[in-house]
């Protein structure tokens, strides 16, 4: 079979539904790929590039599999053959008229915005590729409007307090912002009523700002529900307070299947400092903020910057085309099994039946529910786990028992051993108290470099059993040698894991 790459038609598209290195892949597949004449060069692919991969150029609509990003233009459409294949985002959701089209037409038409959620198809999720390049790209225009550094500076000139940022929502584009936020040196905050997002926020190195009620609770679908009053009351104090103090706010707050929930008021906007930038993600969706101009960049009375753009992802055309086409190869691997170059659907798979938006002229829009896992359910009721058994205590008895017996040993040897041997006796049990209390105050993780450090004290034992082992007593010199074997393993075995520990920190 042919694959075709689409040129895109839709004004102001840089992204391309396949790069020279995702031809490549379709090719390992078993099919030749036809790419219309300068498809890639808004995102930087030259028609040679394609060719160098394998790839021809000619009429990509006319093939048995046509590939493109938006959906195809009508002109495009009609001219696709009664048995192809075209794989778009044609956006069955949000665009009913585009469904009751496609219904009209003989082919069958997949639409890759629908993938589920679901562990074994984030592969071919290309909603989350594009919000996670647009969250990126979202901090990256605010910085680029924000007249002053992200990063905290000490300078000859001056302090420069690092930036405050403020992202709505933890989500896929969201947790994107707070990373490259938070690398530019950013101080960033977030919040979301999933409470379940705060430790992917904190290990982004953003703070989590939780609100306290009843309906923030744990998502069983990895999406939010619709919240209720008292949520939004307790929200609103809080995107009033922070917005006071942020310098940046980006919001991407979504509820699927529900238009954007506002969160950022006018009144809020107003209480923000001059020069502030507020991106908001969510404008194709009609916005998280009062204010924001679908597709446009504005300047408020105050003086903020309120962004609305919603081809976040298409202003890193490269690297969205890279993603966007491996989730197209990914979903060609899923429905060609043979690796033959022959398509197969599978209505049985969730994942291919959810993508279908006609078959062969057939509706089959919209497709069951899959049932999503991003969050464990609550399983059958969890076996309680015993407590650990305590640790018995020493109790201040034992503890005057045990030196009273010690005291009582060091009495009686002071008493009847040889005058020569008290002063050894003395550092022996001075080394013993000192050894356990320093060694004992050493953290777990420690404890394997410093045995490496007791290879030194092993070497002295070394030493003062080499010197005993020509005493006259056969004792001292059979005591001496056994000395020098157990040091020895110590001293050796302290090289050795030193070694691999060593070896773990190689980058070769
Ligand atoms: P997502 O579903 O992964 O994340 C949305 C997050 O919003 C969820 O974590 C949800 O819990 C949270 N949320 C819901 N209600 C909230 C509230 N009241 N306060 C705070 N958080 C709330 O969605 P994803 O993929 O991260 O997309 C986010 C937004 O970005 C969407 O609106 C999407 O359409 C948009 N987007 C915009 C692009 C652009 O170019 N402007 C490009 C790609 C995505």
């Amino acid at each position: 079979m042919i694959v075709g790459v689409l040129k895109e038609e839709r004004p102001g598209e840089s992204r391309v539904a396949a790069t020279p290195a995702t031809v490549q892949q379709i090719r390992g597949l078993g099919y030749e790929v036809v790419v219309d004449p300068g498809a890639g060069v808004a995102a930087g692919f030259t028609d040679e590039a394609y060719e160098a991969a394998g790839a021809s150029t000619g009429d990509a609509v006319t093939a048995d599999v046509v590939l493109g990003v938006n959906a195809p233009a009508p002109s495009q459409l009609d001219r696709v053959r009664p048995e192809a294949t075209v794989i778009a985002l044609f956006a069955p959701v949000f665009d009913q008229a585009m469904v009751d089209d496609l219904t009209r037409r003989p082919f069958t038409a997949l639409s890759v915005d629908a993938v589920p959620r679901i562990s074994r198809a984030q592969s071919m999720d290309v909603l989350s590729s594009m919000a996670n390049i647009a969250g990126y790209r979202a901090v990256i225009e605010a910085a680029h409007e924000f007249g002053r550094f992200f990063t905290g500076q000490v300078t000859a000139a001056g302090k420069v307090p690092p930036a405050r940022v403020l992202v709505a929502g933890a989500g896929v584009a969201g947790l994107a912002a707070i990373g490259a936020a938070g690398s530019l040196g950013a101080v960033v905050r977030a919040t979301d009523p999933r409470p379940e997002v705060a430790d992917q926020v904190r290990s982004l190195g953003g703070e989590y700002l939780s609100i306290e009620s009843p309906e923030a609770e744990v998502s069983k679908t990895g999406y939010a529900k619709e919240m209720g009053d008292d949520y939004r009351a307790r929200e609103a104090e809080l995107y009033a307070a922070q917005c006071r103090e942020a310098d940046i706010v980006i919001t991407t707050a979504l509820i699927p299947g529900r238009p954007a929930p506002t969160l950022i008021t006018a009144a809020m906007v107003a209480s923000m400092k001059p020069g502030s930038v507020i991106v908001d993600m969510a404008a194709a969706n009609g916005g998280n903020v009062e204010g924001t101009v679908r597709g446009e960049k504005i300047r408020t009375g105050n003086g903020v910057t309120i962004i609305g753009y919603t081809d976040l992802a298409g202003r890193l055309p490269a690297q969205a085309s890279q993603l966007y086409g491996t989730n197209l190869v990914n979903l060609l691997k899923l429905m060609t099994p043979g690796k033959d170059g022959s398509l197969v659907l599978d209505w049985d798979d969730p994942v291919q039946r959810s993508v279908t938006v006609v078959r062969r002229g057939e509706p089959a829009w919209p497709p069951p529910p899959v049932e999503v896992s991003a969050a464990p359910a609550p399983g059958p009721a969890a076996k309680p786990v015993p407590p650990a058994p305590e640790k018995p205590e020493t109790t201040p008895g034992r503890k005057f028992g045990g030196v009273a017996i010690g005291a009582l040993a060091l009495f009686l040897i002071a008493a009847f051993a040889p005058a020569a041997i008290l002063p050894h006796v003395t550092v022996f049990v001075l080394a013993i108290v000192i050894g356990y209390y320093v060694i004992g105050h050493v953290h777990h993780a420690l404890h394997t470099p410093l045995m490496s450090v007791t290879n030194a004290i092993s070497g002295i034992v070394v030493v003062g059993a080499i010197l005993q082992t020509g005493h006259t007593s056969a004792a001292v010199t059979a005591l001496s040698t056994v000395a020098i074997l157990l040091a020895s393993i110590n001293v050796f075995g302290g090289f050795a894991v030193t070694r691999r520990m060593l070896a773990m920190f190689n980058r070769s």
